[in-house]
């Protein structure tokens, strides 16, 4: 794939999960260039059709959220709401701990956090976590994101989106591909019916 948008590699070290990110077992990482990329191809169509944004964004697979933090840490000023649902209420928490680093408060809450467990353990890696909370904090000054709605939902299922899940501009996910992340469904068709 030629990349329009993300034409350069760069160094997504400060995005790693696990570092900033939360992690959680049974959560997976989108690589970050191809998620920024995609994004970005999205909002050029909204454009091309006259939408200029800021727009509304919903992952209805989003796990532990880590594709829809990305996107929001890099591409904010043109999010105003996050939509983020996935079957699994026990990754929801994660997803909710996640989306909270796109505001200052949660961020914070982080780095008081990663200051702690450095002062715990005197170790390398929580003093990086800390460098990249601070390249984090950069990102998220001066735009915020209006509202971000985290709630639980078989999107395979009849009705199952949730009644503030309304405008929805861009849907974007990483569906189950069976490898670590199954579908949890009891429909035959999972992608038809998530279509
Ligand atoms: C590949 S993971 C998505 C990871 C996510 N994009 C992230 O960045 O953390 C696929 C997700 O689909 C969820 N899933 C499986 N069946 C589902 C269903 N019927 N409705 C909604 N989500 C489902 C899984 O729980 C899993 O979290």
């Amino acid at each position: 794939m030629e990349y329009q948008f993300e034409k350069t590699r760069k160094n997504y070290e400060h995005f790693a999960s696990g570092r900033v990110l939360y992690n959680a077992h049974g959560t997976t990482s989108f690589p970050v260039r191809l998620g920024s990329e995609i994004i970005q191809r999205c909002f050029h169509i909204l454009r091309s059709k006259g939408n200029e944004g800021p727009y509304t964004v919903y992952d209805p697979c989003c796990g532990g959220a880590y594709l829809l933090t990305i996107i929001g840490l890099l591409h904010r000023r043109h999010i105003k709401t996050i939509f983020a649902s996935d079957i699994n209420h026990e990754l929801l928490d994660i997803a909710g701990k996640n989306l909270s680093l796109l505001s200052s408060s949660g961020m914070e809450t982080r780095k008081k956090q990663l200051q702690q467990l450095f002062e715990l353990y005197n170790k390398a890696s929580h003093l990086e976590a800390l460098e990249s909370a601070d390249y984090l904090t950069s990102l998220i000054s001066n735009e915020s994101l209006e509202e971000i709605y985290c709630f639980q939902a078989d999107i395979t299922a009849p009705k199952a989106l949730h009644e503030k899940c309304s405008n929805v501009d861009i849907v974007i996910a990483d569906l189950p591909y069976g490898e670590i992340v199954s579908w949890q469904t009891d429909s035959t068709y999972p992608v038809t019916h998530f279509f």
